[in-house]
C-alpha cells in the first residue's frame, strides 16, 4: 500500500476546504492502492471531518503542542486532535524547524505526546541546501531521527512514518535525482536499524516530498525504498492530486 499525504499548509479557508473535498470525494476512486492523508489547518478540520465521513481518507494536523496540559495560549494538544478526529500529525516540517524554532528535542516531545493519544506520526526529516553542498546529508538526517525518536520503543514505530524532505526541493520545482533519494531512504533505514532493529527499519514507511508534481510523480514512481509521498503545493489543485493519486496506483 503506498501512502500519500496531502500538506494543505496554510492554504485554503474552511468553505473552501469544503469545495475541494466536495469536488476530490466524487471523482474519488476507493478501490486504489493507496492509503489519502489529507493534512489541514485545525480550523479546517471539523468540516473535513464531516465531509469525508464515512470515507477512506485519513485528515491529519500539521501540528500539535508539546505538552498535554497547562498555560499554552493559542496551542492545540493531543486530546483535543483525538476528540476531532484526527487520524495523524507532521511534525518536523522545515518551516516549523525554521521559522518557529522546532528543534529535535521538541520535535521528540511532540512525537510522544502525538501517541499517547493516539494519533499517528509524519516525520519530516532532510537537509539544507548548505547541507547538501557539504555532503552532510546523512549526518543530519541521523541527526534529526536520533534525535527525534530518542527514548521510543521499537512497536511505537508502527505509528510513525518518515517523510524525506530535503529542504532545498521543497517548493523549489527541483528534485533530488532517483538515486540521490534512494541512497537517503536508505540512510533513513539504516538509522532504524542501528537504533531499533532490522525488522523495525524494513516495516517503516518512508516517503519522500519537495516538488512532488502531476508529472514528476512519473519518474518519483520507481523509487524502491519509499513507500508514497508528501505533496505541499501540487494538491491544493484537486485535479492534479487526482493524477498524482493516480499515476501512483497504476501497477504499471
Ligand atoms: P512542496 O511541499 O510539494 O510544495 O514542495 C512539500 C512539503 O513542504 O511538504
Amino acid at each position: 500500500m503506498m501512502k500519500i499525504i496531502a500538506n494543505f499548509k496554510m492554504n485554503l479557508t474552511p468553505s473552501l476546504t469544503k469545495e475541494y473535498l466536495i469536488q476530490l470525494l466524487a471523482r474519488y476512486n476507493f478501490n486504489d492502492n493507496v492509503e489519502l492523508g489529507l493534512s489541514l489547518p485545525f480550523i479546517s478540520i471539523p468540516i473535513a471531518k464531516f465531509i469525508a465521513k464515512d470515507k477512506n481518507v485519513l485528515i491529519g494536523a500539521q501540528n500539535i503542542c508539546d505538552e498535554e496540559e497547562g498555560k499554552n495560549t493559542g496551542e492545540i494538544n493531543g486530546a483535543m486532535l483525538k476528540d476531532a478526529g484526527v487520524d495523524f500529525v507532521i511534525v518536523g516540517h522545515s518551516e516549523r524547524r525554521k521559522k518557529y524554532k522546532e528543534d529535535n528535542k521538541l520535535i521528540n516531545h511532540k512525537i510522544k505526546v502525538a501517541l499517547k493519544n493516539g494519533l499517528s506520526v509524519i516525520l519530516c526529516v532532510g537537509e539544507s541546501l548548505n547541507d547538501y553542498n557539504n555532503l552532510k546529508t546523512f549526518s543530519v538526517l541521523t541527526e534529526q531521527i536520533e534525535g527525534a525518536l530518542k527514548g521510543l520503543y521499537e512497536n511505537e514505530l508502527e505509528n510513525i512514518t518518515i517523510a524525506y524532505e530535503p529542504i532545498w526541493a521543497i517548493g523549489t520545482g527541483i528534485i533530488p535525482s532517483l538515486n540521490e533519494i534512494e541512497k537517503a531512504c536508505q540512510a533513513i533505514r539504516n538509522v532504524i536499524k542501528e537504533d531499533f532493529s532490522l525488522k523495525a527499519s524494513e516495516n517503516i514507511d518512508i516517503l519522500y516530498g519537495g516538488s512532488v508534481n502531476n508529472k514528476n510523480i512519473i519518474q518519483l514512481k520507481k523509487l524502491k525504498k519509499a513507500n508514497g509521498f508528501l505533496i505541499g503545493g501540487a494538491c491544493l489543485d484537486v485535479a492534479g492530486l487526482l493524477q498524482i493519486v493516480n499515476v501512483v496506483n497504476d501497477k504499471k
